[in-house]
C-alpha cells in the first residue's frame, strides 16, 4: 500500500476503561477543576437506571441538574434549552450519559455554552470553532457511534428534516469513561444496529479517502472486536466481557473514522434517516454490503485485506487472493442474517424490511429519490473513493430497498 503524502491524526481524549471504570469520575472532574457538571441524557438510558449507576459512582452528582430530554437524534431546539439549564445553574462542566443522540447534544449543548452564543447553528459544519470548550466527560452507554472520541456532531433538525453535521477537533471530549455496567442493559435489537454502526465506522474508515497508516491500525483492530464480540453481546446480553470488548471495538472505529472520515455508506444512511426517521445504526447496516460493493474496484486490496480481520488467518490463506473482498461482503451479511434472526427480525436487511412503530413500512419506494436527493447535502459523499451522483444514490438505494447484491455492472467508474 502506497503511504498517503500528508495525513492528521488526531486523539486527544483521556480514555478509562473498566468494569468499575466510573469510580474515577470525581477524580476526573477534579482534575479539570470542575464542581458542578450538567448530566445530560434521555429517558431510555435513565429508564434503565444507568444514571443512578453514575451518580452512585460519582459521589455527589446533583440530582437537580440530570435532565433526560434527549430525542432519538438529538435535537436543534433541545440543544438550546439544554445550554438555557446548563447557564442559569452556572455549570461548569457536562457530562453526557447515553448514545450517540445523547452524546452529540452535549456536544451542542457545549458549543452553545463555551461560545456564549444563541444559534449553534452559526458553527455547522467543519472548522467553524477556534477556541477549547467546556469540559465534556462522554459515557457511552451504546458500543455504537464512537462519538466519545470523534470530533463530529450530528443533530437534527425535525422541523427541516435535516441532520446537520459540526466537526471541529475541540468537539473531542475531554474524557470518555467505558464502563461495561453502562451497556449490559441493551437490548439485542439495539446492540445489533449500534453494533453494525460501529462495524460501518471501521469498514469505511479503510477504504475512505483519508484513510492512513494509524487510522488502518485503528479500524483493523475495531474490526477484529466487534466481528467477534457482536454475536456474543446479543446472544448473551450479560457478558460483562463481551460488552466492554465492543465498547473498545467501537471506541477504536470511532478514533479511526474521526481521522479517514465515512463514505457512501454514512452518506446514504443519513438521508434515510433524516427522510424516514430509520435509526441510524440500523440504516448502517443495511447499506454497509452495499457500500463495499460501490467501492470494490476502487479499494479490493483495503477490503480485502479486511477478511485477516474478521476470519482469522486459516481463512484469509484458504481464501485465493481474487475472492478476498467478496468473500468480505459476503460475512457481513451474513452477520446481518445471523442478527436478523436473534432479534426476532428487527434488524432488517433491506429497506423494504424496516417497520415503523405501528409495524408499517418505514421506507416507502416512492421516497427513495427524496433520499437520493438529500444525500447530495450530506457532507460524507466528498470522502467516499468513487464519486457519487443523484443516478448513482438512487441505484444504490434500489438495490438495498430490494435486498439485492448491487450490480456491479452499473457503477460508473469515475
Ligand atoms: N458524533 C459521531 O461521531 C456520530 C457517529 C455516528 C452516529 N452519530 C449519531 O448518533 C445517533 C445515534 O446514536 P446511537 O446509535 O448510539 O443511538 P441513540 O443514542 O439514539 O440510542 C438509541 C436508543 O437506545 C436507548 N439506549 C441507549 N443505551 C441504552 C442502554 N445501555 N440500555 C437501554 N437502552 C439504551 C436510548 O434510550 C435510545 O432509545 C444518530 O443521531 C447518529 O447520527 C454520531
Ligand atoms: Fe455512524
Amino acid at each position: 500500500m502506497l503511504l498517503p503524502d500528508y495525513y492528521e491524526f488526531c486523539c486527544r481524549v483521556k480514555l478509562i476503561a473498566g468494569h468499575d471504570a466510573l469510580e474515577k469520575i470525581p477524580e476526573l472532574l477534579a482534575a479539570k477543576g470542575a464542581r458542578k457538571p450538567l448530566i445530560i441524557t434521555d429517558k431510555g438510558v435513565a429508564g434503565a437506571g444507568l444514571v443512578d449507576i453514575v451518580s452512585r459512582a460519582a459521589g455527589k452528582l446533583d440530582p437537580n441538574l440530570v435532565n433526560d430530554s434527549v430525542p432519538p437524534d438529538s435535537d436543534l431546539k433541545v440543544v438550546h434549552e439544554l445550554a438555557k439549564l446548563y447557564q442559569e445553574n452556572a455549570c461548569d462542566a457536562l457530562i453526557a450519559v447515553g448514545g450517540g443522540s445523547v452524546m452529540d447534544t452535549a456536544k451542542g449543548v457545549n458549543i452553545v455554552v463555551s461560545e456564549n452564543a444563541t444559534d449553534l447553528m452559526a458553527f455547522s459544519g467543519v472548522g467553524a470553532l477556534k477556541r477549547p470548550l467546556k469540559p465534556l466527560v462522554a459515557v457511552p452507554t451504546t458500543a455504537g457511534t464512537g462519538s466519545e472520541v470523534t470530533q463530529v456532531a450530528v443533530i437534527k433538525d425535525h422541523d427541516k428534516h435535516l441532520k446537520m453535521a459540526f466537526g471541529s477537533y475541540f468537539l473531542l471530549p475531554d474524557i470518555a469513561i467505558l464502563d461495561s455496567r453502562m451497556t449490559l442493559t441493551m437490548p439485542p435489537f439495539i446492540t445489533a444496529m449500534t453494533g453494525m454502526d460501529a462495524m460501518s465506522h471501521a469498514v469505511e474508515a479503510c477504504y475512505c479517502l483519508q484513510k492512513n497508516p494509524l487510522s488502518d491500525a485503528h479500524a483493523l483492530a475495531a474490526v477484529s472486536l466487534l466481528y467477534a464480540y457482536l454475536p456474543q453481546a446479543v446472544n448473551n446480553p450479560s457478558d460483562r466481557d463481551a460488552r466492554l470488548s465492543m465498547a473498545i471495538g467501537a471506541c477504536l472505529a470511532g478514533m479511526a473514522f474521526s481521522n479517514s472520515m465515512v463514505g457512501l455508506v454514512h452518506n446514504l444512511g443519513h438521508a434515510t434517516g433524516s427522510v424516514c426517521g430509520v435509526p441510524h445504526g440500523l440504516c448502517m447496516a443495511i447499506l454497509l454490503p452495499y457500500g463495499l460493493e460501490y467501492n470494490l474496484h476502487k479499494r479490493e486490496e483495503a477490503i480485502a485485506g479486511l477478511l485477516l480481520s474478521m476470519a482469522g488467518p486459516h481463512i484469509y490463506k484458504e481464501t485465493p487472493e481474487e475472492q478476498r473482498a467478496q468473500k468480505v461482503i459476503s460475512l457481513i451479511r451474513k452477520l446481518n442474517d445471523d442478527l436478523h434472526a436473534k432479534t426476532g427480525g428487527r434488524h432488517a436487511r433491506s429497506l423494504s424490511e424496516v417497520k415503523d412503530r405501528d409495524g408499517k413500512p418505514a421506507v416507502p419506494r416512492e421516497a427513495l429519490p427524496q433520499i437520493a436527493q438529500a444525500a447530495l447535502l450530506d457532507g460524507a459523499s466528498v470522502y467516499n473513493p468513487e464519486e457519487t451522483d443523484y443516478e448513482d444514490n438512487l441505484m444504490v438505494l434500489e438495490a438495498a430497498w430490494e435486498g439485492k447484491p448491487l450490480d456491479r455492472a452499473k457503477v460508473k467508474k469515475g
